[in-house]
């Protein structure tokens, strides 16, 4: 399979002027077209550090990381801007959505740089919102009008209406009640199901289940490959936990 993410031997220091933080001490990671995969690791291990680096919003101080076989830690910051603009979808724990702004107004707000006619890129953010599995009748309700899951549930549908190969999430049911999380998840899955890679960061041993497989950091190494509950393995399991 290829992979679509290659990451080797990735540091990052962080500088400041009092002290340096060894953020990532030599990670290195590489992740399958359509595969789900779960990081896992506690407060300060360096799960953000790494989620940045693979999304494009930094880069390492050392190593190499290839996104799409594209070697990114020596692009300009324009070329990074692109990449993520046209490669990569981002989910954060707080949803970065506009409040006083419509659903539908949130969804297409990834496209406003792009040439795409007013009209196609509101059929593309109804499509994404459609694939999320939100109710037509709250596409035109504020987002300051929504419940948490149906948040979270735009927040994917903005991350997805670029037609993203991969997407990112940062603790995307973190705040969620356990109902509304298992939504949020069914989402990623159905999204995993058409193709899309995922990289998602929890401290949920249950969210993670949910994944083709899982990685833990700790102190900013990885330690573990808990390889290779495949998904087939992960629904049965599901599927037991649900009944
Ligand atoms: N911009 C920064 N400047 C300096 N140090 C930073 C910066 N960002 C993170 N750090 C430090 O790097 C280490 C890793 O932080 P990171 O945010 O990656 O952790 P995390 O695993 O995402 O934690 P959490 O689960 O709390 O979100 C921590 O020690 C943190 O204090
Ligand atoms: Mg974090």
């Amino acid at each position: 399979m290829p992979k679509v993410i290659q990451a080797t031997n990735l540091h990052r220091i962080y500088e400041t002027e009092a002290s340096y933080t060894y953020a990532l001490r030599g990670v290195s990671l590489a992740v399958e077209k359509g595969e789900f995969l779960c990081i896992m690791g506690p407060s300060g291990s360096g799960k953000s550090t790494l989620m940045n680096i693979l999304g494009c919003l930094d880069k390492p101080t050392h190593g190499s990381y290839k996104l799409e076989g594209l070697e990114i830690s020596n692009l300009c910051d324009d070329d990074l801007a692109e990449i993520r603009a046209t490669r990569l979808g981002f989910v954060f724990q707080s949803f970065n959505l506009l409040p006083r702004t419509t659903v539908m107004r949130n969804v297409m707000l990834p496209l406003i740089y792009s040439s795409i006619s007013p009209r196609e890129r509101e059929i593309r953010a109804w499509k994404a919102l459609h694939a999320v599995g939100l109710p037509e009748k709250y596409y035109d309700h504020k987002s300051n009008e929504l419940s948490g899951g149906q948040v979270q549930r735009v927040a994917i549908a903005r991350a997805l209406v670029n037609n993203p190969a991969i997407i990112l999430a940062d603790e995307p049911t973190g705040n969620l009640d356990s109902n509304t999380g298992t939504m949020v998840l069914e989402t990623f899955h159905t999204m995993r199901e058409q193709g899309k890679t995922i990289v998602l960061i929890t401290h949920d041993p249950e969210v993670a289940q949910w994944a083709d497989r899982t990685v833990h950091i700790r102190d900013g190494k990885l330690l573990t490959d808990i390889q290779e509950q495949h998904f087939v393995a992960n629904h049965n399991l599901r599927e037991v936990h649900n009944t």
